[in-house]
């Protein structure tokens, strides 16, 4: 089962006017109908105060009858005079030949003034409105944007006009993730709080990358290491080919000279060649070892840059 909302805990004072606000489908409808008793909660109570009476304004404007006119529906409704009637028929626009229009003809927003008259007449002090400007053209929407100024009971609507809500709200009440939270001021103040409170989120979320990218920094300090590491490893191998070169250059020489015969005239000279011949060959054994085992430390390496250079010798 899906819930809508849960362990919603709201407590409204009277002369309070709030405006309820939520994205579409939170349930704002829901939690209007479920307060005005229209609908049965699946759990919880809803206390009125003993006097509380109220008064739902419904986006389908169900207590109309579409069979009367405008002022047939008034005097069918309460208790007053034609004169009276088309007085107050005429506050809120209804003037003239108005009040005979039967009220299947009527016109969203001329239904919504009505039946928001209705409401008002009717005595409830605690008026539930769910959205109340839909469908009302400008004029209309400053008529019920004055009356609703005026109106002195307890105001709980569901809106989405910014302006209209901070013409009249005291408190918004934010329906989110079937959470309610409560700001105490008009829409400006409400959006100011978020914007403040989605700035420090920002900046903890700024602070929380920082702290994350801390071993992303030791790991990028830790390549730059392997990275000095590895080119003092090419310089000591271009060195050590450096000193093989020379080395073999000095080995043939000596080769030439103990292959020529005049060499082993002088004894001491031939052991002197030989000597040295051995010499630079556990020598030459030696560099080549070096050598082989830096170029396999260097080959085993993973690279960042292109060592194709270096092996293409
Ligand atoms: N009688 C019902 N049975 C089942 N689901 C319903 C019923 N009435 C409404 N819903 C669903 O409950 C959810 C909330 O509806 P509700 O009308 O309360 O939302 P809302 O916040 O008023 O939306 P909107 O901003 O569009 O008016 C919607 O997904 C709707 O389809
Ligand atoms: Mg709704």
């Amino acid at each position: 089962q899906n819930h809508l909302f849960k362990d919603l805990d709201l407590n409204i004072s009277k002369g309070e006017k709030i405006a309820l606000v939520g994205p579409n489908g939170c349930g704002k409808t829901t939690l209007l109908k479920i307060i005005s008793n229209r609908i049965a909660a699946d759990e919880g109570e809803v206390w009125l105060g003993s006097r509380v009476e109220p008064g739902y304004y419904g986006q389908e404007y169900e207590d109309l009858d579409p069979q009367n006119t405008v002022l047939e529906e008034i005097l069918a409704n309460f208790d007053i005079q034609i004169e009276q009637a088309r007085t107050v028929l005429g506050s809120i626009l209804f003037s003239e030949d108005d009040v005979f229009k039967p009220i299947k003809n009527l016109s969203g927003g001329e239904k919504g003034r009505l039946a928001l008259l209705k409401l008002i007449l009717s005595g409830a002090n605690f008026l539930l409105l769910d959205e109340p400007t839909n469908h009302l053209d400008l004029d209309s929407c400053q008529t019920v944007e004055k009356i609703l100024q005026d109106y002195e009971g307890t105001l709980l609507m569901v809106s989405h006009d910014r302006y209209f809500i901070d013409q009249i709200a005291d408190r918004v009440i934010t329906l989110q993730n079937g959470r309610l939270e409560s700001y105490h001021g008009n829409y400006s103040y409400y959006q100011e709080k978020v914007q403040s409170r989605n700035k420090a989120d920002m900046a903890a979320r700024r602070e929380a990358a920082r702290e994350q990218s801390k071993p992303e920094i030791a790991a990028r300090e830790q390549k730059k290491e392997q990275e000095r590491i590895r080119r003092k490893r090419i310089r000591a191998l271009e060195d050590m080919e450096h000193r093989i070169t020379e080395l073999e250059e000095q080995k043939s020489r000596i080769e030439i000279k103990l292959s020529d015969p005049l060499t082993y005239s002088e004894e001491e000279n031939a052991r002197a060649f030989t000597a040295a011949y051995k010499e630079l060959e556990e020598e030459l054994q030696f560099a080549y070892n070096e050598w082989e085992e830096l170029s396999k430390l260097l080959e085993d390496e993973p690279m960042e840059g292109n060592n194709d250079e270096l092996f293409a010798r």
